[in-house]
């Protein structure tokens, strides 16, 4: 088989710097006590593009609520960060971006009758929910981050590099499923139908993501 030069390069920075964290085969040690832990890569939700992208800022940059995945673009340069990236892709979740695709494609479609109800909906639940954890505007600052222990690190919404496909599958499956270690983010499907949470996300989206540069940037194809 042929060298993949890139590959190389991705797995080397990703033993010398990621694994300390992440883990020699994407998962993190059982023994290390984290207040975050670092997610399983070979769960991701994210593409390869964006995987990159948090890699290159860091966490905190696309609304995680801890510092706790640093940003490598000060360690590392552009070929070598989307080395990693690439590296992660091929080693840990290949064709788990397909595996995305294909869970959407089976999700329930949106009816031209129902998408006038969508807004509402969606605030009502978003209230009624979300807000409790994702905060008032979003931000990630909801009451229940001023629980004494304070042990719950919701994401900033406002933030989020995912697209609304990927919202709406986060919150239909819940974190777990997508590779953190707790349970903080529960999976709603049991609660709520395909047309409730996809009304969630459109509310999400149209009214706290406004800020139209993190958006595009972050509107990625699938
Ligand atoms: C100090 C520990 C630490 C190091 C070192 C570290 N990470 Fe992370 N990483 C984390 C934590 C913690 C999270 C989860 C953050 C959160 O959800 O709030 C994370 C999240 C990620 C994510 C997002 C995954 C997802 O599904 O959202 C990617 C990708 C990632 N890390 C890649 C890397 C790579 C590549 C390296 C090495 C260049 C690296 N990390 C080094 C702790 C670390
Ligand atoms: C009990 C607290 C809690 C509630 C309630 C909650 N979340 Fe979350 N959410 C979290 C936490 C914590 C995370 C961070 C990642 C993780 O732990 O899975 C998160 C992450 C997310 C993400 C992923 C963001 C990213 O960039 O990775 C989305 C999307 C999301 N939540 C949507 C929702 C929606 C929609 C609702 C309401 C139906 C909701 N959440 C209710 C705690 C909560």
């Amino acid at each position: 088989m042929a060298k993949d030069y890139k590959f190389e390069v991705g797995e080397k920075i990703y033993h010398q710097t990621c694994i300390t964290c992440h883990g020699e085969s994407g998962v993190t040690s059982e023994d290390l006590n984290f207040v975050v832990r670092p997610r399983n890569l070979s769960k991701t939700i994210l593409t390869q593009e964006q995987t990159y992208e948090v890699i290159k800022e860091g966490g905190h940059y696309w609304g995680s609520y801890s510092d706790m995945m640093p940003a490598f673009k000060y360690v590392y340069d552009e070929y070598q960060l989307r080395a990693v990236a690439y590296y992660i892709s091929l080693k840990f979740n290949k064709g788990l971006e397909k595996k995305a695709e294909e869970l959407y494609a089976h999700s329930d479609k949106i009816s031209k009758k129902q998408e006038p109800k969508m807004l509402k909906r969606g605030k009502k639940i978003y209230n009624r929910n979300c807000r409790w954890c994702h905060g008032l505007n979003a931000k990630g600052d909801g009451e229940a981050t001023r629980n004494p222990d304070k042990s719950i690190f919701p994401y900033d919404l406002t933030r989020t590099l995912l697209t609304n496909k990927q919202m709406f599958l986060y919150a239909k499956y819940g974190g777990k499923f997508w590779g953190t270690d707790k349970d903080d983010m529960p999976s709603w499907s049991k609660k709520y139908d395909d047309f409730t949470l996809k009304s969630v996300i459109k509310y999400i989206d149209v009214t706290f993501r406004k800020d139209k540069k993190i958006k595009i940037k972050s509107n990625f194809k699938p």
